[in-house]
């Protein structure tokens, strides 16, 4: 092999590296953002459950108000932080920026097109950040903290807590929200 041959098929090689390096590295974050919020919606699922076994809507509610909050930062490690966020919200903290704003759009319009709801995620890099979101869609048992009738008791739960609550008037099937993961770049 000449010496211009050899020297270009280098350059190709240094060319190329750096962009499937990149798209390895995507994939790497993508699957420990899934990882993530299989261990996060599990812990939710869980706390959810206890919750209304042992004392009923109203008291998993003050369950929730403490726990979610919690649990999303006990999991938020290696760099990872873990959310939830929404169009409509309940916890202020919860609050869309524009690219979760857009990504919610979309999701929203996916699963009304009737795509499975557990392939529903995206990924983007922006600002130095991997970040990452997959669709919550709202089930049955959802509806009595989320839905369009409210049991009494939990009406006044939730007015006491979220003053500002716009997380209610849901029905099965629609997208309630998304889980929303960030890490920095080195
Ligand atoms: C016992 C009542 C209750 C039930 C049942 C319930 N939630 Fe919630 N949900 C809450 C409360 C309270 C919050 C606010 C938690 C916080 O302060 O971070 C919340 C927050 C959320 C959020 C975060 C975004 C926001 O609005 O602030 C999502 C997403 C969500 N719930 C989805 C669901 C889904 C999906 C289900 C059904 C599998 C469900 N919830 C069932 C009470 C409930």
């Amino acid at each position: 092999m000449g010496m211009l041959k050899r020297s270009v098929l280098l350059a190709a090689m240094l060319g190329l590296a750096p962009m499937w390096v990149a798209a390895a590295d995507d994939a790497q974050l993508t699957q420990e953002a899934r990882q993530q919020t299989k261990a996060f919606a599990q812990a939710l699922q869980k706390t959810l459950k206890q919750g209304i076994q042992a004392s009923g809507p109203d008291a998993a509610i003050q369950l929730c108000n403490t726990e979610a909050p919690a649990i999303a930062a006990g999991l938020s490690q290696n760099g990872w932080q873990v959310a939830r966020t929404s169009t409509k919200i309940r916890n202020p903290d919860n609050v869309a920026d524009a690219w979760e704003l857009q990504t919610l759009e979309n999701f929203a319009q996916r699963l009304k097109a009737g795509e499975d709801p557990a392939g529903i995620e995206a990924t983007t890099v922006a600002d130095g950040e991997f970040r990452y979101m997959k669709a919550i869609p709202t089930a049955p048992l959802c509806l009595t903290c989320h839905g369009a009738q409210l049991a009494p008791a939990v009406t006044a739960k939730l007015d006491e807590l979220y003053p500002a609550d716009q997380a209610r008037g849901f029905n099965v099937g629609d997208l309630r929200g998304a889980f929303t993961l960030r890490k920095t770049l080195e």
